[in-house]
Parts: C-alpha cells; structure tokens; sequence
C-alpha cells in the first residue's frame, strides 16, 4: 500500500475496504478495553496551516490510544511554505518524528510534504480535498446503512473539498453520487474528472444538478458543509446572499427516503447551511460522524506505520 495518506484516489476499492475493515477492529477494541500500543515510542508532527477541533484532537488521541505522542505545531510556528520551503520542512521533520500529518491551504504543499520527507504523511485537509474525513463518512454510512455500495448519496451546497472527498469515496465504494450547488461553486475540475474515472471503474452513477429538490428525491445520504470554507473568508458576504436554497432543512430532509441519515463534517454553521431542527432531529448521525474521525485515522496511522 502507499505509504502516504493525500488522497481517496491514490487507493484501490480494496486497499479502502481493508482500511474500513481496520478502523472497524480498532474500534471495537477500543470499546472492550483499549488499543494495543503498537506504536509504542512513535511521535506524529501535526502541522496546521487552519484551525481545528476534530482533525487535531483525533489525531493527537489516535496516536495516544496507539500507545504513541503527537506534536502540535501551529499555524504561526513553522511557517510552512514562508518562513522554511516545504521541501526543507519535511526533511528537518523526518530526522525528528515519525509521521506527519498536515492542514494546508495549497494542495500543492502536501504533495510537496509527502514528495520530499522519507516518513509517511496525512493530508488533514486541503484546499483540494479531506480524504480522512471521506473514510470517516464512509466509514459511517457503513455503520448506519450496513454498506455503501448501491446507496444514493446526495451532497447539498459548496463544490468544495469536503465534496470532492465525498464523491470519491462514495464512488469509489459503489454508491451514486449527486450533488446540488449554486451555479459558479462547482467541484473543481480535476476533482470531477478524478470522480468519473473512479465512478467508471465502480459503476457508480455521478449527477451534477443546480436543484437541491430534484438531487434528494430517493436519497440515502443528505451531506452538506459550510457554505465559507477557511481561508474564503472575505467571500462570506457573497455566499451568503447565493446558498439559502441550499440549506439542508426538515422540508428538504422530509424530500429524500423515510429513513435518509443527515451528515456534515463539522463545523457547522447552525441556521446556515444545516438548520438546528435537522442538527438535532432524528435523521442527523452528525456526533456519531464526528466521533469516528478518531476510528478512522487509527486504521490509517496503523496502516501507514506497518511498514515503517
Ligand atoms: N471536520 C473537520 O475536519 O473538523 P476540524 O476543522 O475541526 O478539524
Ligand atoms: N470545507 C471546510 C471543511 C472544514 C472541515 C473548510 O475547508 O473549511
């Protein structure tokens, strides 16, 4: 398996299953009593160019279950890409910790991470895409549906990383795939080619509509995620003004199956993008979805540091 953790893609349906099945052993382990610490003495660099609350405490907690430490490095200290290039970054890191984990805003620097440390690294999220949190969701659909393959999940507003994700995990996994955004939030393109490929090899079904109504008729899924991604802050008024049709309601839920599950990543905008009513009520498994950031990236630390 690849010893770096960038993207969905970069792994066959296999090697995504085995990973699935992995955080499913580690959680339940976890449950009856604790983690073997097999990671004994081993020490991940979390590098944050963005705040966080889920991304830097499962991680840090993953690695502590595992029996091993992380380093928090905030986004003031390192300088990533400024202060130091990337590529001196990652190789001053490698001669002090044994895994890196990353936040960035440019794709482009995780790649760079990934390309010039000898150890392996996470993206933990990028302009481009939030591959741990797509096994997480996937991970959770798995749990609340008993599979993937088949299920229609349908992702309400931004085309943004978390979409992107989204789509090809899902893809990847056998489910059809819809989207509704505002003209001019697309997914980005490579992100969308990326996602018919996958969808080609899986027989999965992509639609890309404008209509939230149209896209959640027969949903299994109802996704959504900030309408203002970080870094687009200067963009909020705008958005603002064009996703409200988008919002992710109790009249747009009662549109999809009887038995549709409500998801977001985190952190959510109440009344904006997901309202309090469908946060809280029966559909929403947003909590459960959160909790198992930490399952997830057990499975993959676990993975990645087999080799090491
Ligand atoms: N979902 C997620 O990645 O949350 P944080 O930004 O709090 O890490
Ligand atoms: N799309 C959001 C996801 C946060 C976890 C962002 O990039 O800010």
């Amino acid at each position: 398996m690849k010893s770096d953790f960038l993207s969905i893609s970069d792994f066959s349906r296999v090697e995504i299953e085995a990973l699935l099945d992995l955080a499913i052993q580690l959680k339940k382990q976890w449950f009856a009593g604790g983690n073997d610490p097999v990671l004994k003495g081993k020490v991940m660099a979390m590098i944050f160019q963005k705040p966080s609350l889920r991304t830097r405490v499962s991680f840090d907690m993953a690695m502590r279950h595992l029996g091993g430490d992380a380093l928090y490095l905030s986004p003031n200290e390192i300088g990533l890409g400024k202060r130091e290039s990337v590529a001196d970054v990652a190789r001053v890191l490698e001669g002090y910790v044994d895994i890196i984990m990353a936040r960035v805003f440019d794709h482009q620097h995780i790649l760079e991470l990934a390309q010039y440390a000898s150890i392996p690294v996470i993206n933990g999220l990028s302009d481009f895409d939030h591959p741990c949190q797509g096994l997480t969701d996937a991970l959770t659909i798995l749990e609340h549906k008993g599979k993937v393959e088949g299920l229609n999940v349908v992702y309400v507003g931004d085309g943004n990383n978390m979409a992107t994700s989204v789509m090809h995990i899902v893809a990847k996994l056998g489910a059809n795939f819809t989207i509704a955004n505002p003209e001019g939030y697309d997914i980005s393109q490579t992100g969308i080619e990326i996602g018919k490929q996958i969808a080609n090899e899986s027989g999965a079904k992509l639609r890309f509509l404008r209509n939230p109504h149209e896209a959640v008729k027969d949903a299994d899924v109802i996704y959504t995620d900030t309408w203002t991604s970080m870094g687009q802050e200067e963009e909020a008024a705008v958005r603002e003004k064009v996703f409200p049709p988008y919002q992710v309601n109790a009249k747009l839920v009662s549109e999809a199956k009887p038995d549709v599950i409500v998801m977001h990543c985190l952190p959510a905008h109440r009344n904006f993008e997901l309202t309090d009513e469908v946060a809280d009520g029966p559909h929403s498994v947003i909590f459960p979805q959160a909790h198992n950031r930490l399952h997830a990236e057990k499975a993959i630390i676990y993975q990645l540091m087999r080799g090491q």
